[in-house]
């Protein structure tokens, strides 16, 4: 991949969701919002994006007189604009003259009028009101001088239980599997009588209804990534059959569980995402910016390592959850620097504005009610914005990751609905932020990849839990361990195919081989519950006792070398890790939730055995150490997610980019505080 900016420019994009359209009877403020965003050194507004009803205030009546002079004042501040279709909330006017539109729940219930996000997918009707306003809204700006890119719809999510729905997910299954006989033996339909005799008999999965087929419950969940991405589509297509070169996204969300993003990603441009981390929750002052690490590790991966867009994030906070903290001092710059870090090269917010009234009123906002930014909040948004302005030459950098973490989107649907080993949560993403807080502790680089993601580019692939196995995984996982990569799996891994079909002769299924073991039993333990767990003395450099939780699995090695065993409970001297020579690689397996101290210690001897060393060595946890990189230069990013000053040892000498000199040695870190620091390569 090239080092190109994502839009051309060589700057950081800084600033936020603008909704005038809230705001056109205070002509002054609208005058006031160009002169705090110049103050603000704003450069990028997304315009639009709830509008429809003042666009189309009646049907087939436009009114784009405001927006052309929102446009043009902007253009004439030098403020780019992501230009939205409207589609993510629709006039009232048309949900009570085409009902249609609105989405039917999973208990047949037409939606009323109200809320957003909750259009129908399949609605002709809805579709061609989108057309014709995304046409009109690209004939008149899409080349105009501000407008650099499409911001399709909003957060783009659910689904609809309408006839037309139902129709086009039984379309879909027939293109699927053809005969309904491949789809009973799919769906292994013979259990309970559920086999199906037409396909009309299909109904999506509802509570009032079928919710025990599994691979049903799964093909629904693929059938509406893929109708939701038809409907994006259908506007991306509108949008670019007059100015093909604007590029366009839909903004994602945090760790989202209705659609595949690695599917959906393949008909957007470029990936932009809304991200909105719960700060200073939790006393492990590690755990948000972990979590919020490695969502955007996937973000970037969803267009393979592409820089990104944060759309949406608050400066302050928001107002959705139980309680709504602030931001503490610097921590809105620290969290800003993070989703750079990550790969982004747009920092912006919702919304410039705080609104006046309606249900986000109190949700923080670039500028709050009183109107000015000489406040605590609008001083650090300032300074923000003259940092971003010193790193341009980072816009276009890329993230080089020599390990990998695959967290899967269809295997997490699976691994959810279940009924297995643990209905209490099978906490897929916890175990995969087990794995990846050792490896933000080292300060490496780390992609967050899905199974369906080329393997070969990376020395390390860490892949707990794949219980399902999708398309040549399997396969490629062998290629990439013969060719000399080091694969960690864990327990519940190569458990079922693709529609939850449990492999048959032995599990980990088609990992078997690669692994070395079978996989006989699983235990699932009380959330209090641990098992003692014995490493073997030189076997894995380390030697003690350690703790393991949640499952277990009871394993054979068979071509396998144990690492550590179970010391408790009747499978005492069971192996509890293991080691697979395969080719010139190796394959490991976790067979419980080990504790912190036992993953950090396996996955530092792999890093130290690939000679994969992060730029700091000692990091505390609550510290970040992350980089990108062009044909030039390094950027070092440095932050202290604490609540208490620490310093670091740098290797070598490096620029600082945001305060000027040079850095060498001792780095000291307020509270809060960030470092972007640059070398020559
Ligand atoms: C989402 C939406 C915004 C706003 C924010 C509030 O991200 O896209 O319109 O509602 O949440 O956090
Ligand atoms: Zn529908």
């Amino acid at each position: 991949m090239a080092f190109e900016p994502l839009f051309g420019e060589n700057k950081i994009f800084y600033g936020a969701d603008y909704n005038p359209e809230q705001w056109l009877d205070y002509p002054e403020i609208l005058e006031k919002d160009i002169e705090l965003m110049k103050k603000a050194h704003c450069n990028i507004m997304s315009v639009g994006i709830f509008s429809w009803s003042k666009l189309e205030p009646q049907e087939g009546v436009y009114d784009f007189s405001w927006l052309d002079k929102v446009l043009d004042r902007l253009n004439e501040a030098g403020v780019k604009v992501f230009l939205a279709t409207p589609s993510g909330a629709r006039p009232t006017w048309m949900s009570h003259k085409y009902p249609e539109v609105l989405r039917v729940w999973d208990n047949q219930m037409r939606a009323m009028h109200g809320g957003r996000h909750n259009h129908c997918n399949s609605s002709p009707i809805y579709r061609e009101f989108t057309r014709k306003i995304d046409t009109e809204l690209a004939k008149r700006y899409s080349n105009h001088p501000a407008v650099i890119g499409w911001h399709i719809s909003n957060e783009l999510q659910g689904s609809c239980h309408c006839p037309l729905c139902k129709a086009n997910f039984r379309k879909w299954m027939q293109k699927k599997y053809q005969t309904l006989e491949n789809l009973n033996k799919a769906y292994w339909s013979t259990f309970w009588s559920h086999t199906y005799t037409s396909w009309e008999e299909i109904d999506p999965p509802a509570t009032m209804g079928e919710m025990g087929v599994h691979a049903l419950n799964l093909d629904w969940k693929r059938f509406n990534t893929e109708l939701s991405m038809d409907f994006c589509k259908h506007e991306i297509d509108t949008v670019k059959a007059v100015n093909p070169n604007l590029p366009c996204t839909a903004n994602f969300m945090e760790y989202f569980n209705d659609y595949d993003y690695f599917n959906y990603a393949k008909i957007i441009d470029f990936v932009s995402w809304d991200s909105y981390p719960e700060w200073h929750v939790y006393k492990d002052q590690e755990r948000t910016p972990i979590y919020t690490a490695m969502n955007h590790d996937l973000m970037r991966n969803y267009k393979h390592g592409k820089p990104w867009v944060l759309m949406e994030s608050t400066p302050t906070c928001t107002n959705w959850r139980g309680t709504s903290k602030l931001k503490k001092p610097q921590m809105n710059t620290l969290g800003a620097l993070q989703a750079v870090a990550h790969g982004a090269d747009n920092v912006q917010y919702f919304q410039w504005r705080k609104s006046r009234g309606s249900s986000e009123k109190f949700h923080g906002a670039f500028v709050d009610h009183v109107g000015h930014l000489d406040t605590r909040a609008g001083r650090e948004e300032i300074e923000l914005g003259n940092k971003l302005s010193k790193l341009g030459e980072v816009a276009g950098s890329l993230v080089n990751a020599k390990v990998a973490i695959v967290f899967d989107q269809e295997n997490r649907w699976a691994i959810d609905d279940a009924q297995g080993p643990c209905n209490n949560g099978m906490k897929y993403l916890e175990v995969c932020q087990d794995y990846y807080k050792a490896l933000w502790k080292k300060g490496v680089n780390v992609d967050a990849i899905d199974e369906t993601c080329d393997l070969s580019k990376y020395d390390v692939v860490i892949a707990p839990m794949t219980y399902m196995i999708r398309g040549d995984y399997a396969k490629r996982v062998e290629e990439f361990v013969k060719n000399g990569g080091t694969y960690v799996s864990s327990f519940w891994s190569g458990i079922v195919n693709e529609t939850d079909l449990c492999f048959l002769g032995g599990f980990p299924g088609p990992l078997s081989n690669v692994l070395g073991i079978w996989d006989e039993e699983i235990e699932c333990l009380e959330e209090d519950e641990t098992v003692k767990v014995q490493s073997l003395c030189d076997a894995l450099g380390f030697n003690s006792c350690f703790e393991g939780s949640h499952l277990c699995a009871l394993i054979h090695a068979k071509e396998a070398q144990v690492l550590a065993k179970y010391d408790s409970d009747f499978f005492k001297g069971m192996a509890a890790t293991t080691v697979n020579n395969y080719g010139k690689g190796k394959a490991y397996y976790v067979a419980s939730r080990m504790d912190d101290n036992f993953i950090e210690k396996l996955v530092a001897s792999i890093l130290d055995e690939k000679g994969i060393k992060g730029p700091i060595d000692n990091l505390p946890l609550a510290v970040s150490c992350h980089t990108r990189y062009n044909d030039k230069s390094e950027f070092l990013f440095v932050g202290n997610y604490s609540d208490t000053a620490v310093d670091v040892m740098l290797k070598e000498t490096y620029e600082d980019l945001l305060n000027g000199g040079n850095v060498s040695s001792q780095l000291h870190l307020e509270p809060y505080a960030s470092y972007v620091l640059k070398k020559d390569l």
